[in-house]
């Protein structure tokens, strides 16, 4: 059989090389890939960028791909896989109306208040002034959300009243997170939607989950580290490092989550009669009392939590993601995980999440995999050498029998690799060590 992966970060990577991992899977293209997945074996790119719908469903078809696997939100809440099923082209992801999930805050708010899955407190506007009314109202500290995708930079939890009317008057000003679906905003004439909400305290966890619409999994769930610095300082970033499982994510707290969040949201999307198969990702916040609350949905795989989980997968992938697209999840076996824990560290390059350079030589990697580590590719690739080409350059990674050991692993992998301004953090999966 052969895949195709949409993207082109360490989540299609680590993608790529786990559906290879199965003999059923004789081929991985990845559109259109990078440093990571043009060098591994069974593997190649294709130059189609992700919203090459067009390309993507043409190249499928000449190529007798079994199946599309997308790995980023915007072809997602672009309508991707409305466009490739219409060619009878099998995709993994939901429809573009299932993506509003991730899409559009403001309408995974209302689901989730439809369904009665736990979240913040929260109350969306079109327009600045009531908006910053509201907030003077509410008191801070306070989140300001921008509605629609912002990558990374929609989000401002404000420690001062000042803080939220300045993000408030930023995202209009910019249209952040600007609508680029039909999202039904409350106000047509305004393009430029935020959500204001409760601010939450406790420890983050995600839960990644299977569904083809109707039954639903959850993976195993992982903590990301968002911030760009130690101890979880400075501003957020695309992520900096995971591992996987959390144990923050208790058996009972687990069974919780499929109960109240998991099974709730594709019981309302049936009924909104939303045909969603792919991966609904929880993010979460676990308060001190153990009280457990939604503080975003995904609709795709998350990065680089995908490093840290896919390593654990015993369970053929292309099997579950088969099974999801022909809506027959029910009927599979439980899904099987290796024990231990794994351990992502993502390498970045020096500014990031600011303005970083690129192009820079990257050494080591052979070296640091012959420790047993894998090193997926985020931002890289061939320029006669292997180069940086962006923000997260490497995510390495680690299995060991537990999290120390897998964190000691991983770190001795990271310690071979060099590039000129290498940056990582040092404390990645510290919360889960005793
Ligand atoms: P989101 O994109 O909604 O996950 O937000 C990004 C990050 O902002 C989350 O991972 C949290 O760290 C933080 N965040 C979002 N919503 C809240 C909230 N209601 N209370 C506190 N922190 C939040
Ligand atoms: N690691 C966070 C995300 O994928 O959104």
């Amino acid at each position: 059989m052969k895949i195709l992966v949409v993207g082109n970060g360490g989540r299609e990577h680590a993608l790529a090389w786990k559906l290879l991992q199965s003999p059923q899977v004789e081929q991985v293209f990845v559109a259109p890939g990078n440093g990571g997945t043009a060098i591994m074996e069974k593997c190649q790119n294709v130059p189609l960028a992700v919203d090459d719908f067009a390309g993507i469903g043409s190249f499928a078809q000449k190529n007798n791909i079994s199946l599309v696997v997308v790995g980023p939100e915007v072809p997602l809440a672009l309508g991707i896989t409305d466009a490739l099923q219409s060619q009878n082209i099998p995709v993994f992801g939901p429809s573009k109306v299932g993506a509003q999930i991730e899409a559009s805050k403001a309408w995974a708010k209302a689901l989730m208040e439809e369904a009665g899955i736990p979240t913040a407190k929260s109350a969306t506007f079109t327009d600045a002034e009531t908006a910053k009314a509201y907030v003077t109202q509410q008191g801070a500290p306070i989140v300001v959300k921008a509605d629609g995708l912002a990558a990374g930079k929609g989000v401002i939890v404000a420690q001062t009243l000042e803080e939220a009317q300045t993000a408030i008057t930023t995202i209009f000003k910019e249209g952040i997170g600007k609508s680029i679906t039909q999202s039904p905003v409350p106000n047509p004439q305004s393009p430029v939607t935020v959500v204001i909400e409760e601010c939450l305290i406790g420890e983050e966890a995600s839960v990644l989950a299977l569904t083809d619409g109707v039954t639903i999994r959850p993976l195993i769930p992982a903590q990301d580290h968002k911030r760009i610095g130690e101890g979880d300082t400075g501003p957020n970033t695309g992520g900096m490092g995971a591992y996987a499982p959390a144990p923050l994510v208790t058996p009972s707290l687990m069974e919780r989550i499929e109960r109240e969040v998991l099974e709730r949201a594709i019981a309302t999307l049936q009924k909104r009669q939303i045909d969603y198969r792919g991966v609904l990702y929880a993010g979460l916040m676990i308060s001190p009392q153990g009280e457990l609350k939604v503080l975003e949905f995904n609709c795709r795989f998350g990065d680089p939590e995908t490093q840290a989980v896919l390593p654990m997968l015993e369970t053929p992938l292309e099997e579950l993601m088969l099974a999801c697209v022909e809506q027959r999840l029910a009927e599979m076996p439980p899904i099987s995980w290796k024990s231990g824990a794994c351990v992502c560290v993502v390498m970045s390059s020096s500014g990031y999440p600011g303005d970083y350079p690129k192009g820079k030589e990257i050494t080591g990697i052979s070296s640091a995999e012959s420790t047993g580590a894998v090193v997926f590719h985020a931002g890289t690739k061939f320029d006669q050498t292997l180069v940086t080409d962006g923000g997260r350059v490497l995510g390495v990674t680690a299995i060991g029998d537990n999290i120390s050991s897998a964190k000691a692993l991983a770190y001795k992998a990271v310690d071979r690799i060099q590039f000129a301004g290498a940056y990582y953090r040092r404390d990645i999966s510290n919360k889960a060590i005793p």
